[in-house]
């Protein structure tokens, strides 16, 4: 399975901050927003990602991220000069997928928590059809919802809504068949002149293809598009690494878990780490699975 992160638009809501920076490079506690994403993608097993942004800062992620290779990973470039709607990472990104299956998410979702790297894995399975995920929320309006029948499957689905039908929204982070990338072509832009991923998912479910996992209490989604939201993230990502003394989304932990890398390319990684607690971390990961 391939990945897409899409990490474009102009963060308006985050402006001044975003003037001059990527939205999905500021950092949320200690690591850049886009490396929750990533982690989540590398967790479901996705080892080629896309990274789709702006033209004047994908110099900035190549800087960040490179081609992979220290992570056992690959990394592709594209950019999108204006933002024609999530469902465009399709079209952008057709010579990447090259037919195969593809998981897409937005740089600024953060998810974290109990029994959702199962689920990512079974998603990333699916070889026909298309897998989605409902959280319930309070604030339904502000999302892309989809209702349930009383089997939790899906009947309907509505890009922010005004009288939503249920309260499951629909977090960034969706796998497809192949054919998504037709699918996404054939799409018209809606009202507010974009390719709506609502309007791609609705044709899986007219397909009777669409799977919908519903993601439960256990587990937190957020989202970091405004300056309270982003605060809100960074300090769920302080107390929750604070008490534990676990990182969330650290990729090199995640990589070397995942062995896409070994212990000598982690400890690589360990001795080029400039930064006095990080590299700690990672030695103690090292000392850790060496006693294992
Ligand atoms: C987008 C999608 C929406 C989805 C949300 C998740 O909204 O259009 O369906 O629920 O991401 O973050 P947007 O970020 O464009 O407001």
């Amino acid at each position: 399975m391939r990945g897409i992160i899409l990490a474009g638009g102009s963060g308006t809501r985050l402006h001044p901050s975003t003037l001059s920076v990527s939205k999905q490079l500021l950092p949320v506690y200690d690591k850049p927003m886009v490396y929750y994403p990533l982690s989540t993608l590398m967790l479901a097993g996705v080892r080629e990602v896309l990274i789709i942004s702006n033209p004047e800062h994908l110099d900035a992620y190549r800087a960040l991220l490179g081609e992979g290779s220290v992570w056992g990973m690959r990394f592709a470039y594209v950019s999108q000069s204006s933002p024609r709607g999530l469902a465009d990472a399709f079209i952008l990104g057709e010579d990447f997928i090259d037919n195969e299956p593809v998981a897409l998410m937005l740089g600024d979702n953060i998810l974290y928590g109990s029994g959702l790297v199962e689920k990512l894995r079974s998603a990333a399975e699916i070889k026909r059809g298309a897998v989605i995920f409902a959280y319930l929320v309070k604030d339904p309006e502000r999302f892309g919802i989809v209702e349930l029948d009383h089997e939790q499957k899906p009947v309907s689905l509505e890009e922010k809504p005004s009288q939503p039908k249920s309260n499951y929204a629909v977090p960034g982070v969706y796998f497809y068949d192949a054919k998504v990338v037709e699918y996404a072509k054939s799409l018209k832009p809606s009202k507010r002149g974009e390719i709506e991923i609502t309007d791609l998912n609705r044709i899986y479910l007219a397909q009777k293809e669409l799977e919908v996992k519903v993601l439960g209490r256990g587990v937190a989604w957020l989202d970091a598009g405004t300056p309270e939201a982003l605060l809100q993230a960074a300090n769920f990502i302080q107390a929750v690494q604070d008490r534990q003394g676990f990182k969330i989304s650290c990729p090199e932990e995640i990589a070397y878990r995942m062995k896409f890398i070994d212990r000598q390319q982690l400890a690589h990684i360990k001795d080029e780490c400039k930064n006095p607690d990080y590299k700690q971390y990672l030695d103690d990961l090292i000392v850790e699975t060496t006693i294992e």
